[in-house]
């Protein structure tokens, strides 16, 4: 039995929640591998939004378990808040939900250092979502984090203060004015909130239901184009958000990963500083984010909108090996007299389709190709072949463009509003 792994092939927030959801009933383990609470995932269903943070997705399902790796990084804070709303939904959260040991603690400290980075670089911040994510996985990779699985021993105080010591120096070589004494106590009340989960060694237990059988999905954050290798560096996140990213952050190997699910929009969103090739600064840009709604799910900023980007997307397909491609959001451009699509991009060297080292204005220039656009309202359709012919142009374009098949389009952000092509 392989593991599948499914993530985003843009800048996040490609509708990955959504999309996990809908595969779900499919799948008998959800694990979720790297990022943090930066991840905002929706779910709608029976007229109800929920938005997910640190729990994989398939959670809304009663008999699904539902992993997070030991490559996430989970704040105690927000784990607790998260859980106790999804307690008063009905969701049977301590049956359903495990986490591995390894996971790594997320300190009030670890955002305040955040947010006296972010002051520090002043005009050119990454726009970090100041959940302490670099600096938790810094901590990580600097040998000096503090996991899940250390809850459990008897000195876990004295390592928190003395990670919280170097936390307070690094905070005064800032200059940074911080209240760490309040956030402490919502800290260790929820590490007492934690000790209520099943803490498990995620590699063993994930390996051991792959060899039984049992389904796993591996549920990525972020996207492809804000890994920490291969993204828009520095304008990133701290993590491996690509396929290898599943590996890495649950324990498995390169063989045991089967189908690669890369989701993309029908068109592009960025949330946060950084290049953006195909960005529409204009009213089209406007008016994409009015109808998609495009506004962050974790911090409420506005999305940054442009059109799809397919030079990006082969970099990302590529990185990821993807297998089948998620197409989500078309209903969001039924409108649209003509769409426009970045099959390549113009550099001082040529043209090229391939993603070059430095993706800044300065060095890239999209060209585009036009598609007259459709007007139909899709959101009711449930069928490939009720969609608009445009809109199946428009996707058999893609297709031929990408290479590999779009098994999945997307009309709503209802679990419903899926049309999965036979
Ligand atoms: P994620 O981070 O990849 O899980 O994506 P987010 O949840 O942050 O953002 C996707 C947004 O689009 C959410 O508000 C979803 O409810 C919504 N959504 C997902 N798929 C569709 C779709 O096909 N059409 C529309 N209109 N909205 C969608
Ligand atoms: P989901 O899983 C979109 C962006 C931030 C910022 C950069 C670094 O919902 O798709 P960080 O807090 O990780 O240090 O921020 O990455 N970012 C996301 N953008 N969706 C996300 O997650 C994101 N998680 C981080 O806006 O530009
Ligand atoms: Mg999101």
């Amino acid at each position: 039995m392989a593991i599948d792994v499914l993530l985003g092939l843009q800048w996040g927030d490609e509708g990955k929640g959504k999309i996990v959801d809908v595969l779900t009933p499919h799948y008998q383990v959800i694990a979720r591998f790297q990022g943090g609470p930066n991840a905002g995932h929706s779910l709608e269903f029976n007229g109800s939004k929920h938005v997910l943070h640190t729990i994989p997705s398939g959670i809304f399902h009663p008999t699904t378990i539902n992993i997070v790796g030991n490559g996430v990084v989970i704040d105690p804070v927000i784990f607790k808040k998260e859980t106790d709303a999804l307690v008063e939904k009905g969701v049977n959260v301590y049956e359903n939900l495990q986490i591995s040991k390894k996971a790594h603690l997320i300190l009030p400290s670890h955002r305040l250092l955040d947010a006296a980075s972010e002051a520090a670089k002043g005009l050119s911040k990454i726009g970090s979502t100041l959940k302490g994510i670099g600096p938790t996985y810094m901590d990580k990779t600097g040998r000096n984090g503090i996991r899940v699985g250390d809850i459990l021993r008897p000195d876990f105080k004295e390592r928190y203060e003395f990670l919280v010591k170097k936390h307070l120096e690094m905070l005064g070589h800032y200059n940074f004015e911080h209240n760490l004494e309040d956030l402490e106590p919502a800290f260790f009340e929820g590490i007492e909130h934690l000790r209520k989960f099943t803490m498990i060694d995620s590699e063993h237990v994930i390996n051991a239901h792959n060899k039984a059988g049992r389904k796993v999905l591996a549920e990525g954050a972020q996207g492809s184009l804000l890994d920490i290798d291969f993204g828009s560096y520095p304008f990133v996140t701290s993590s491996n958000t690509i396929a290898a990213g599943a590996c890495t952050g649950l324990g498995v190997a390169p063989a045991s990963i089967g189908e690669v699910y890369g989701i993309f929009k029908a068109y592009c969103t960025r949330v946060g500083s950084g290049p953006f090739p195909t960005e529409l600064e204009d009213e089209t840009g406007e008016e994409i984010r009015r109808i998609g709604r495009e506004f962050g799910a974790t911090t409420g900023r506005p999305r940054r909108c442009g059109w799809v980007d397919l030079p990006a997307l082969r970099y990302s397909i590529m990185l990821n090996g993807v297998t089948k491609l998620i197409m989500t959001k078309a209903d969001v451009l039924s409108g649209f007299d003509t769409i426009r699509i970045c099959t390549e991009y113009q550099t001082t060297d040529g043209p090229t389709k391939d993603l070059p080292f430095d993706i800044h204005p300065d060095f890239v220039q999209p060209i585009y190709q036009e598609i007259a656009g459709w007007s139909e309202d899709l959101t009711g359709m449930r069928n490939f072949d009720q969609l608009p012919e445009n809109l199946k142009n428009y996707v058999t374009f893609l297709e031929a463009e990408l290479e590999v098949p779009i098994a999945i389009v997307s009309v709503g952000p209802d679990r419903d509003q899926t049309i999965v092509r036979g």
